[in-house]
């Protein structure tokens, strides 16, 4: 297969020399069993690439099975990946198999494997080496054969020298590396790709494009894209769906640009001429189409983050309230518990918590839990019934301090609801300015 080929394909765009290195690489090994480690910044096209390494393997008519490591909570991230032996720990009703045995015979994707706790990676190595492994509770060696391909956002080195990450494993994993470079170190091809994409969006909404003045063609470019080519993607729908006809010059494509920047205002933009705009920190007022992009912006981020978010919900409110008060929730709040996303079971419980038959009668306790319930229940709709819809940096800082709340200050117990690393944790409490 050619290059070409292969990105119409897989829809790996672009033709600066960053890019067709990176995927002259993928091409090499994809007809292998090796171990692929991928690093790069979010939005790159890490899962586009571990898919593409799977579809053009031999073990292509197998399953591709995707784990992403740091959302699994600490606490059950064995038995999800290595399964578990009926009755190892309270609640496994039935033994299970974990993600290495359902990818035998296929590909196994670890995403954001940095974040898994250390006890886990030795098991890993062990896997990666042998193919063997245990599954929890159980003293029979398992074997697995499955192809490795993991993927990272961090600086695995730097974790490895502090300690965080096995080096062992570091080693294990460095096979192959495929660094996905930042949209902004190949700015040549932020147009290319950014036509592409109008033209898909046009014709799936209908719609006509324009096209930009000069000088927002130049903000295209010089933007510093925190979000890559995910980022990329979604400015082009946006401004496909609400410029629609119009003209885009440098101010309404700002417009789209600014506020989505996470870490630091300044770093993200760039350098413009007019001094009375440079600054983007300026506070948002309503009115005007600035309105319409903002909500439609929330929505289209609510869209693609609601399914953490409501994983996340999901585990606060089962390890908050018992099985009685779960049923006293709103249906659409029962209904963000996935007990696919929960793992065994909470440790410790019995299993009767789950009894949700609703003849159950009602102790005092039950009322006094059930009266808190009710509190927190009316921060949540509270919170969620504000004039302006809370964006997902809102909506997760609450959650965070809900669970925070919850656990009075224990930050391993709130990262494990939240299906968060500890890690993670602490990088959104420093960025949110929470203590
Ligand atoms: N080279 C590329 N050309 C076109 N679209 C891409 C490219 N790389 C990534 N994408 C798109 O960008 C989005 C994010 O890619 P993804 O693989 O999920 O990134 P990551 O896993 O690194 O966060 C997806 O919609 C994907 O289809
Ligand atoms: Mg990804």
């Amino acid at each position: 297969m050619d290059r070409e080929v292969f990105q119409e394909r897989f829809g790996m765009l672009g033709d600066s020399d960053a890019i067709r290195h990176v995927i002259d690489k993928i091409m090499q090994v994809s007809g292998t069993d090796i171990t692929v480690l991928l690093e790069g910044e979010s939005g790159v096209g890490k899962d586009v690439t571990a898919r593409a390494l799977h579809a053009m393997s031999n073990r292509k008519h197998n399953d591709l099975v995707i784990v992403n490591c740091g959302a699994i909570p600490e606490g059950i991230i064995e038995s999800e990946l290595f399964g578990h032996e009926k009755g190892s720990f309270t609640g496994a009703h039935e033994s299970r198999k974990g993600y290495f045995e359902k990818a035998d015979q296929g590909t196994i994707f670890l995403d954001e494997i940095g974040d898994t706790p250390k006890n886990v990676q030795v098991k890993l190595l062990r896997v990666l080496e042998t193919g063997e492994f245990f599954r929890v509770g159980s003293s029979k060696v398992s074997t697995t054969d499955v192809r490795v391909i993991a993927a990272t956002n961090q600086d695995l080195w730097q974790m490895v020298e502090e300690g965080s990450f096995r080096e062992d494993l570091y080693y294990r994993l460095d096979t192959v590396k495929i660094k996905l470079p930042p949209l902004r170190e190949r700015s040549e091809d932020i147009i290319p790709i950014f036509r592409k994409f109008v033209n898909e969006f046009s014709s799936k909404y209908d719609s006509v494009f324009r096209g930009f003045s000069d000088e927002a063609r130049e903000l295209l470019t010089s933007y510093r894209w925190p979000g890559n080519i995910r980022e990329l993607r979604n400015v082009a729908e946006q401004l496909v769906v609400l410029e629609k006809s119009q003209y885009v010059d440098a101010d309404t494509l700002r417009k789209y640009l600014k506020g989505r920047q996470r870490e630091g205002i300044a770093d993200n933009l760039p350098v413009i001429s007019d001094p009375a705009r440079q600054n983007f920190g300026e506070e948002y007022t309503p009115g005007g189409s600035t309105d319409q992009a903002l909500i439609y912006r929330a929505l289209m981020e609510l869209q693609n983050d609601m399914s953490d978010l409501k994983k996340m919900l999901g585990r606060l409110i089962y390890t908050t309230f018992s099985g009685k008060e779960i049923r006293a929730l709103p249906p659409a709040m029962q209904r963000s518990i996935n007990p696919e996303d929960l793992g065994p079971q909470r440790s410790g419980e019995p299993s009767s918590s789950h009894d949700f038959s609703p003849t159950a009668r009602f102790s005092e306790d039950d009322s006094l839990k059930m009266e808190s319930q009710l509190k927190e229940e009316d921060e949540f709709s509270r919170f969620l019934s504000q004039e302006e819809l809370p964006s997902i940096e809102e909506t997760e800082k609450f959650l965070i301090q809900q669970a925070l709340k919850k656990f009075e200050g224990n930050r391993r117990k709130a990262s494990e609801v939240l299906g968060i690393s500890e890690r993670t944790l602490y990088r959104k409490l420093d960025q949110y300015d929470l203590t």
